[in-house]
């Protein structure tokens, strides 16, 4: 099967994941595919949700925490702002305790609570994943494209039930430091029925979009996610590692892309000694992952002359993974 075909022959396939250690180019393939399925006519979005994002370098347009930024026709590109997620959260988060308790303002024990959230890495992730779930849940696009972070992360975002586990524990943490401060402050009146009925409320609808998203990232019929691998030991090592993990995770996968490819001509060419070596080894190497990965390799990808930044290059490089048109 070819990159093409498992786009063509699964349709139903929207949700679209590249995954694999870092540098090895997951940004430039989310990219290049997304632009090939824009000028197929269908309206895509390309999102990052990596703190370092980088669609801002191959896209050459400032675009983080700008929301969906067109990019062509057809083709829009978001990258989140993980720290305005974080404040937008907190605000709510004081916004419904002044509410409930009728406060003008936070009590100070409740904001020092709400200021070390922040510090927390999961409280990073827990933002991101929610931008995303808006994303998502939205269903503006015909196709989604996850520009993901490295494998330890991606990990991360797949095993959602235990990102569920730790909002849960955020908000009964909040719900038990709450009652706390009640005891404290005696003279607050309350109604102890309408707050457990919030509190409830609101497990449920992040109970739901939680559902609704991990359903889509782990749904066999609606996502292809696809490992970036390159002709080096270590590399091919790692991924069949993390093939196994995500396997346990029901992670569909849709195959193995094999990028910087030194390319063969060259060697009919008179060149030094040292680029014949590379193209040895990895001759050896594409070998091995033609053995490993059997027919789960749907492109291999060149190295070119220069790094991939601009439509044209991009062009350039869907040409080379989907073939011409
Ligand atoms: N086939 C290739 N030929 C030349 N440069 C490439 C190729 N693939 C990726 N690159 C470059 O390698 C760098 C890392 O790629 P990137 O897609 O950002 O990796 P990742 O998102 O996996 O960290 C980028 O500068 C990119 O332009
Ligand atoms: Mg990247």
């Amino acid at each position: 099967m070819s990159m093409r075909d498992v786009f063509e022959k699964n349709p139903e396939r929207r949700y679209i994941m590249f995954g694999g250690k870092g540098g090895l180019g997951k940004t430039t393939f989310s990219a290049t595919c997304g632009y090939w399925l824009a000028k197929q006519g269908f309206k895509v979005l390309v999102f990052s949700v990596d703190p370092q994002a980088s669609l801002s370098d191959i896209f050459q347009r400032d675009i983080f925490g700008k929301g969906a930024v067109e990019i062509m026709p057809n083709l829009y590109a978001q990258e989140i702002d993980a720290d305005r997620r974080i404040k937008d959260y907190q605000n709510e988060i004081r916004e419904k305790i002044k509410k409930m308790y009728g406060l003008e303002e936070v009590p100070e024990e409740i904001e020092n609570y709400i200021a070390s959230t922040s510090a927390e890495p999961a409280m990073e992730e827990s933002a991101i994943f929610d931008a995303v779930v808006d994303i998502v849940i939205s269903g503006e696009y015909d196709y989604y494209i996850y520009d993901l972070v490295p494998l330890g992360h991606a990990l991360y975002y797949l095993s959602m039930a235990s990102v569920y586990d730790q909002w849960i524990d955020k908000i009964t943490g909040l719900r038990t430091e709450m009652e706390e401060y009640n005891k404290v402050a005696a003279v607050m009146q309350r109604n102890k029925e309408s707050e457990e009925d919030m509190i409830l409320k609101e497990l449920q609808f992040i109970k739901q979009r939680i559902n609704t998203s991990s359903g889509i990232l782990t749904d066999r019929l609606k996502t292809a996610f696809f490992f970036v691998v390159t002709p080096e030991e270590m590399i091919i090592l790692d991924t069949q590692k993390a093939a196994g993990l995500f396997a346990k995770f029901n992670v569909p996968l849709s195959g193995y892309v094999v990028n910087r490819v030194i390319p063969a001509e060259l060697a009919a060419q008179s060149i030094p000694d040292y680029l014949r070596n590379r193209m040895t080894m990895q001759t050896k190497y594409l070998d091995k992952i033609d053995k490993t990965f059997g027919d789960k390799v749907v492109a291999r990808v060149p190295e070119f002359e220069r790094d991939i930044t601009g439509l044209a290059m991009i062009e350039k490089l869907a040409g080379v993974m989907f073939g011409g048109e």
